[in-house]
């Protein structure tokens, strides 16, 4: 177990895959920006990241999930899969947009993904296809999400972005379609990640917002949280047990207890999601480190973290300093 300089012990690695995708959400990858992508000898190979991952665990590293851009983009991505499942951790996951996890869900969980979440945004196709940037039916993506809970790709979470203006008028729909489908739904505050999707404090309507018009539609009852450093506040339907979050980034942030470790595809490791700065974990992987060189090198960099940038937003706004941050498609979330 490693700490940080405000106690934090790190347990959860972050993995961008790939920081391609064939969305262009307005809140991630705007439209009328010209985009960089990583070339492929540019990224990480998969053995990298396995011995990554691998050399982490003894350090308290336990849960792995996999995002992009989206992941399903990167070939053969179950090849990792299968790498990273035979691995001592506890937990294996992958973030996606869903569109294609129709065709590739059986293949996921037959390689050894433990669970999956989805982002979906709205059940309208036109807001939907709108925020999403491209023509989306959101049947296609729910027939997706239907095709993970047949295969066992258990617990499915659906992750909701909600802006101001755009789709806060549908979290109750949003709520009671998942609900009756015995899906998780986490509805996430918008947030100022990166440096182009256009946010401001205006536009992010707040968890308190969201909790008191479903708490005039449902009866949720608290829950625990599941494991230290959880970002989502759980709650479930008294009638039924189906678990309901809410992510309060920028109005109630959670750094206190942040034990997450982001590594991109090109192989920068962050220790925030909004760190301006990345360390270079590819030519020390390339130089052929062993695993203790790997862990003396994360050891160093973990033990010096201080980053708490959700807690200093507010702050830093009202002095009118904006940091350049990582965009949220070579993070990965
Ligand atoms: P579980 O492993 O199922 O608990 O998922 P998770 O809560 O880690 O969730 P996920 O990766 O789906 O994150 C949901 C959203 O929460 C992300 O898209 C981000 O918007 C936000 N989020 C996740 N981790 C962090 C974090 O470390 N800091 C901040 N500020 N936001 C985060
Ligand atoms: N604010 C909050 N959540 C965001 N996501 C992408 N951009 C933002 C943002 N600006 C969500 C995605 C996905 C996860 C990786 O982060 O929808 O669920
Ligand atoms: Fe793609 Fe996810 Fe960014 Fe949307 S939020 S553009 S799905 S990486
Ligand atoms: Fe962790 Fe940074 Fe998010 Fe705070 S803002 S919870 S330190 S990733």
């Amino acid at each position: 177990m490693i700490k940080d300089r405000l106690g934090r012990e790190l347990r959860d690695l972050r993995i961008s895959v790939t920081d391609r995708c064939n969305f262009r959400c307005s809140f991630c990858m705007p439209e009328g920006e010209e985009y960089q992508f990583f070339r492929r000898d540019e990224m990480l190979t998969f053995e990298e990241i396995q011995r990554f991952v691998r050399a982490l665990i003894p350090l308290g590293v336990k849960k792995v999930r996999l995002t992009g851009g989206e992941p399903l983009l990167r070939r053969d991505i179950q090849r990792l899969i299968s790498m990273l499942s035979s691995l001592p951790l506890e937990d294996l996951s992958l973030t996606t947009n869903g569109f294609l996890l129709k065709e590739k869900a059986r293949l996921l969980k037959s390689s050894g993904l433990k669970r999956i979440t989805v982002s979906l945004h709205s059940l309208r196709d036109k807001v939907f296809s709108e925020l999403v940037g491209r023509e989306v039916k959101v049947s296609w993506i729910i027939e997706g999400i239907e095709e993970a809970l047949r295969v066992g790709l258990e617990p499915v979470k659906v992750n909701v972005c909600v802006v101001k203006g755009v789709n806060e008028d549908e979290i109750v729909d949003i709520a009671r379609f998942f609900k009756d489908m015995g899906v998780v739904v986490r509805f996430i505050e918008f947030m100022d990640v990166g440096n182009l999707n256009h946010w401001s404090l205006e536009r992010v309507f707040s968890v308190r917002e969201m909790f008191q018009i479903l708490s005039e539609h449902f009866d949720l009852e608290p829950l625990e949280k599941s494991y230290r450093g959880e970002v989502a506040e759980r709650y479930k339907h008294r009638d039924c047990g189906v678990e309901i979050g809410f992510i309060s980034s920028v109005t109630q942030p959670f750094c206190g207890e942040c034990n997450r470790l982001r590594l991109t595809a090109e192989g920068k490791l962050l220790t925030c999601l909004f760190a301006q700065d990345g360390y270079d974990v590819k030519s020390l992987l390339r130089s052929g480190a062993e695993e203790e060189k790997i862990r003396e090198f994360v050891t160093r960099i973990w033990s010096e973290r201080e980053d708490r940038y959700s807690e200093r937003r507010l702050e830093l706004l009202k002095r009118g300093i904006i940091p350049r941050k990582p965009e949220m498609f070579k993070v990965g979330g």
